[in-house]
């Protein structure tokens, strides 16, 4: 769906209109096109000492050609437009640390271009090993968050804490969070824990892996199934018997095979495991991504619209994971990957049961992550919390309601599918193995629940 809004403030009225009257003016974000840098702009890279993760993140910005220097007190010049700046933090043991950050970043920070990237990287603070440690850690998550709020044009802000010894996994996250694939993630704070090292192409990641997604006839199940095979993987799409043409076009664009069932049905679990297994010889990457709305007061809530939500949106998933684990039609080293929603975590007027379901599946990420059934043989659990995405969704919305949706973020846009698809294939992405128990909000930082 258009955002005229933002069509029109590209017009030369639509800019006067945006200064004179102080309205937002979002800028209009550059998606990853194939065959595109990691990042088309120099690099600015500071830390705060030396450190093995400052070491790995300059050995990525040499891997990925990246023009970079070096400042421990950021840069003045106006000659230099940076795409991103890159501050490596772990090196911070107590809070007299902090100091780096204002003296690398406040005279940098106007320079930035736009649709620019900040990426601070820091130590996991449950990690630390002092309390001195763990508080200057925390600490950093102010800062990123509220310098977020401050970037403008498309500019976003990120924070990944690294664990001990994990310095070797930071490749694909920072990968990710430096170029267009991560355009309307922002504000987000990511844990990267240790994994085995896994080098693969990062043009075709996938390549090899079969990938179930449920509710792939359309919207964002129709996206992720197109990235997740452009990424090089077999998509299994799944979707409802009355989406079959829809359905049939995802899948016929990208070569995969369809499955007509409704995640809900007693003995879908079941036919999922034997169609993978029959198909594919098995999985290595399931979205859970089919979800509805049945939004009403919970005083005027009706027994079926509670129920339905409930069960698509978090029995289904959490069945369907079960019984591929428990199957072992899900390979080791698999990716599971939730669809939640901002709704989930900062609950929404009229959506209780949606907010009960979304905040459920934010539940079985935490629950399983650390299970032994999923980190002896590799497995992965992560979701995605979407905010205001432009599909048929919240196209529905009434119009008031779903500008104030569209512009309650601190990039004042929607996102599109392809945002949250890009974020599940870099969950999907084996190199990603340290990556495991997160929730990462596709939103542009939304207002709601931050
Ligand atoms: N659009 C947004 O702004 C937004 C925001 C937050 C979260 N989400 C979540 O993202 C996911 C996709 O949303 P969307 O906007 O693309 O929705 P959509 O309604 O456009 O598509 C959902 C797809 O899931 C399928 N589906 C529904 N019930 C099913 C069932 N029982 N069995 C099999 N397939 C089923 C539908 O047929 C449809 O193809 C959902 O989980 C939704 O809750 C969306």
């Amino acid at each position: 769906m258009t955002d005229r809004y933002q069509t029109f403030t590209r017009t030369p009225l639509g800019q006067t209109l945006v200064k004179n009257l102080g309205l937002p003016d979002p800028t209009p974000l550059p998606r990853w096109t194939e065959g595109s840098p990691v990042i088309d702009g120099p690099v600015v890279f500071g830390a705060i000492g030396e450190t093995d993760a400052g070491k790995a993140i300059q050995a990525l910005l040499r891997d990925i050609g990246a023009s970079f220097s070096t400042a421990t007190e950021g840069v003045a010049s106006s000659e230099i437009r940076p795409k991103a700046l890159v501050f490596d933090a772990t090196g911070a043991t107590s809070t007299a640390d902090l100091t780096s950050l204002q003296r690398f970043f406040s005279p940098v920070i106007r320079q930035l271009a736009p649709a620019g990237r900040v990426i601070v990287v820091g130590r996991t603070p449950e990690l630390a090993q002092s309390a001195e440690q763990q508080i200057a850690q925390r600490a950093l998550e102010g800062f990123t968050r509220s310098l977020g709020k401050e970037v403008k044009r498309g500019a976003t802000v990120n924070l990944v804490y690294v664990a001990p010894d994990a310095h070797e996994q930071l490749d694909s996250t920072l990968r990710f969070f430096l170029s267009t694939k991560s355009a309307y993630v922002d504000a987000q704070v990511v844990r990267i824990g240790t994994g085995p090292l896994v080098s693969n192409d990062p043009d075709q990641p996938l390549a090899g892996k079969t990938a179930l997604v449920t509710g792939a006839a359309r919207g964002i199940g129709a996206a992720i199934a197109d990235t997740l095979a452009r990424d090089g993987a077999t998509v299994i799409g799944v979707d409802v018997p009355q989406n079959a043409d829809a359905l049939r076009t995802v899948i016929s664009k990208i070569g995969g095979t369809e499955l007509l069932l409704d995640v809900t049905a007693v003995d879908a679990p079941q036919r999922i495991a034997a169609h993978a297994v029959e198909h594919h010889g098995g999985l290595d990457i399931v979205v859970h991504n089919a979800g509805i709305t049945r939004d009403k007061r919970l005083a005027n809530m009706r027994t079926d619209a509670w129920d339905a939500v409930l069960d698509v949106n978090l029995r289904a998933p959490e069945r369907i994971t079960n019984h591929l684990l428990d199957s072992n039609a899900l390979r080791d080293g698999g990716s599971i990957i939730g669809v939640a929603s901002i709704a989930g975590i900062a609950g929404n007027n009229g959506q209780t049961n949606y907010a009960t379901s979304k905040a459920g599946v934010i539940g079985l990420v935490q629950a399983l992550a650390p299970k032994p059934m999923l980190t002896e043989r590799q497995i992965r659990i992560n979701a995605v919390a979407p905010g205001f995405i432009e599909t048929e969704m919240t196209a529905k919305i009434p119009f008031t309601i779903r500008e104030v949706g569209r512009r309650i973020n601190s990039l004042q846009q929607g996102g599109l599918p392809i945002d949250v698809a890009e974020t599940i294939a870099w969950f999907a992405d084996p190199a990603s193995a340290g990556v495991t128990g997160n929730v990462v909000r596709v939103c542009g930082q939304s207002l709601l629940g931050a």
